[in-house]
């Protein structure tokens, strides 16, 4: 298993150091514009490798495609981060002509690749992966789902005073402050939902805190979070690489489902060895349905900036 990270940013870097750990691909490579940057935080990952015990081998490229060649997965977190203040929409003027550039390179030297967008505004950077480069809808995948929803888990379990493997829950919708969806009506502590543990006003104070969670960090940092976002992606490069047929909530291109067509926005997904193995078109309630159906319009929106 061949994969490659554009960007040897904080995101990228943790991406790659998460997938190295964890051991399940036998390549990892590190490209990046910046010349020998990517070539560094490769050598310095691998010399983590006896400390860490993986054997996975990661290089680093200065900007020479030829590398990638072979990938099986490719994550795109190349582009600039937002600054505090800033939202991920506003990132779409310099980040759109960077993920057009570097996945049409990428499916040059990796035609049967799968791309993982991670770039922000993520949804729309999905739309145009989609729009530009023609691959399957299978095999191109927004992350932004598993990440929301692991800080949907967090807060989960800082209101629940459980610990986080007690407690479960899924966020879908568009990866933007205000599009996010929260299933807060189907989240749960060890299966019991957690309504029976938690007032009406502290659920939608978690439902606010998840919402908000990048942009907290953000705020915090002076620049956007790269632990769990890097986390978040790795976890689905490994779903992808063992087909594990895991369920995560991703960014994908829609025909029908849930009744919105011609955008990507997060909904449960199966991934497995061909990326999307299928869209899951779970039960919404009315308020659930109402809400996505606006992210979904806020989604659009930022996509008809793109010029395509
Ligand atoms: C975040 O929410 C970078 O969009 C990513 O942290």
């Amino acid at each position: 298993m061949k994969v490659t990270v554009v960007g040897a940013g904080a995101v990228g870097a943790s991406c790659a150091e998460y997938i190295a750990i964890k051991d399940f691909a036998s390549e990892v490579v590190i490209l990046d514009i910046k010349e020998g940057f990517a070539e560094g935080k490769a050598m310095d990952l691998m010399q983590t490798a006896s400390l860490n015990s993986f054997d996975t081998k990661i290089t680093g490229s200065t900007n020479d495609y030829s590398k990638t060649a072979g990938s099986d997965v490719c994550v795109i977190t190349s582009g600039i981060p937002r600054k505090p203040g800033m939202t991920r929409e506003e990132l779409i003027g310099i980040n759109a002509g960077i993920v057009k550039m570097v996945s049409a390179s990428l499916i040059k030297h990796s035609p049967d690749t799968i791309i993982i967008v991670v770039s922000n505004p993520m949804d729309t950077m999905t739309y145009l992966v989609h729009k530009t480069t023609g691959l399957p809808k299978n095999r191109i995948i927004g992350m932004g789902g598993a990440l929301d929803s692991a800080r949907f888990k967090y807060r989960l379990a800082e209101a629940l005073g459980a610990p986080i493997s007690d407690v479960d829950g899924m966020v879908i919708g568009g990866h933007s402050d205000k599009g996010m969806v929260p299933l807060i009506g189907k989240a749960v502590r060890n299966s019991v939902v957690v309504s029976e543990f938690l007032s009406e006003e502290r659920m939608e104070q978690v439902v606010q805190d998840t919402k908000v969670g990048g942009a907290t960090l953000t705020g915090l940092l002076g620049t956007s979070a790269w632990y769990a976002p890097g986390a978040a992606v790795s976890a689905m490069v490994q779903a992808i690489a063992c087909d594990t047929k895991k369920i995560f909530p991703c960014s994908a291109l829609l025909a029908g489902e849930f009744g919105l067509n011609d955008l990507a926005i997060g909904v449960p997904c199966v991934l497995g060895a061909n990326g999307i193995e299928k869209i899951v078109e779970i039960s919404l309630t009315d308020a659930e349905k109402a809400k996505l159906a606006e992210s979904a319009e806020g989604v659009k929106k930022t996509n008809g900036l793109l010029e395509l």
